[in-house]
């Protein structure tokens, strides 16, 4: 992996589950080169450097449909980040009366938007999880309605780290006749996803995590033929059908009223770039390594309690632990003043995993989440820091 210069000395950041950093060189110089020689809006004036603007999103589409191989680069709409496009997908699916199977292990980007979605007669069924954090296909098998119109689930825990059996859930979904929403936040650049053999109808994701774009970025992808199914959350300007009134009835524009975040996006066409010519698997590998050497070292301190899956294969980059005597809060606050070492505690943002585990009244869990750049003597140095502190 190419190595990347940090500015601030001694700092190992090590929450990359809340947003990658730091992003591959190639981002910083499109964010820049964008704002200093483009400028312009894109698919909207016919002039050469707006021009040039549409050209940048049409290749950031074009990556996300390869990288995930989609039937088109149509498929993908812009969004703010991970949470917009799973309100766009939730808001636009649901109606007062519509059944919807979710799950424990979800983030509040998804259980947040079914609760007003509930408050307006849509009716929520949560599936339960085990103590990995693992939701059992049979269990979102049994809780299907005539009415279930959609199965909304993460595609893995941004607590746990589990991999959940997405292809079967999507296969139940299919085979009941509902949308499946596929919350891919967590693994979008960290796990290969194919569109084309796995049959999710909607898949929301950040831009800024796994896809190592920068903050304010999100992408929807719509299933072909469901376009008009789907009622638009906002209204607006896109530069095509001018002369109606009415929101357009495709993908994109369908879901991509006003302005885009053209240095967002400038950015995120130079990572999935970067993402593509790297590749999934490669990235994935790198982490799987780094995952197992904290997992290992982590078992070898008696204090530290670590949630998740045993298999490396089972599971993403993402561990959380609590330690004996230690509020995760005061744990992560001592790990940054003293060690440099920036990790996540708290419920992050999932509150039910939390209730399920038992935790979420003692503060929930301290979460480490390595990078792309991350090196073993970073979580070396995590590992020795977290041992002297829990024998302490
Ligand atoms: C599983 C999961 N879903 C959704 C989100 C929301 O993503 P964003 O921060 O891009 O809105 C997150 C972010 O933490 C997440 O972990």
């Amino acid at each position: 992996m190419d190595a990347v210069l940090k500015d601030m000395p001694n700092r190992i950041y090590l929450d990359n589950a809340a947003t990658s950093f730091p992003k591959p060189e190639c981002v910083y110089a499109a964010m820049d080169d964008y704002n200093r020689r483009l400028g312009a809006a894109a698919g909207r004036g016919a002039y050469r450097s707006a021009a040039e603007a549409s050209d940048i999103v049409r290749r950031c589409r074009r990556n996300l449909a390869t990288l995930f191989n989609a039937e088109g680069p149509d498929r993908f709409a812009f969004a703010f980040n991970g949470t917009d496009a799973l309100n766009l997908a939730l808001h636009g699916a649901l109606k007062p009366g519509d059944h919807v199977v979710t799950t424990a292990v979800e983030h509040n980007s998804m259980l947040r938007p079914l609760r007003v979605l509930a408050d307006r007669g849509v009716e929520v069924t949560v599936v339960d999880c085990d103590e990995a954090g693992r939701v059992s296909p049979d269990a979102v098998r049994e809780a299907l309605r005539l009415e279930t119109r959609l199965i909304a689930v993460t595609h893995a825990s941004n607590v746990t780290g589990a991999i959940q059996p997405v292809a079967e859930i999507a296969d139940i979904a299919k085979s009941a006749g509902a949308l499946m929403l596929l919350d891919a936040a967590q693994t979008a650049g960290h796990l290969p996803i194919d569109l084309r053999s796995l049959p999710v109808d909607l898949l929301a994701t950040s831009g800024h995590k796994g896809l190592l774009g920068p903050l304010g970025t999100g992408v929807l992808y719509v299933r072909p033929g469901l376009d008009e199914q789907l009622e638009t959350v906002r209204q607006g300007g896109t530069g095509t059908i001018s002369e109606d009134d009415r929101q357009p009835t495709t993908m994109p524009t369908r879901f991509e009223a006003g302005n885009m975040n053209m240095v967002g996006i400038a950015g995120l066409e130079a990572s999935t770039r970067w993402i593509l010519d790297a590749g999934v698997g490669q990235l994935r590998r790198h982490e799987q390594e780094l995952t197992l050497r904290l997992l290992t070292g982590l078992r070898e301190i008696p204090q530290v309690r670590t949630f998740g899956p045993a298999a490396v294969d089972e599971r993403i980059g993402v561990v959380s632990l609590v330690a004996e005597g230690w509020p995760p809060h005061e744990l992560a606050a001592v790990l940054d003043a003293e060690f440099g070492i920036e990790v996540r505690a708290g419920l992050h943002c999932a509150p039910r995993i939390h209730e399920r585990l038992g935790i979420s009244k003692t503060g929930g869990t301290l979460r480490i989440s390595p990078g792309p750049f991350t090196t073993t003597d970073e979580i070396n140095a995590c590992l020795e820091a977290l041992g002297r502190l829990s024998s302490g």
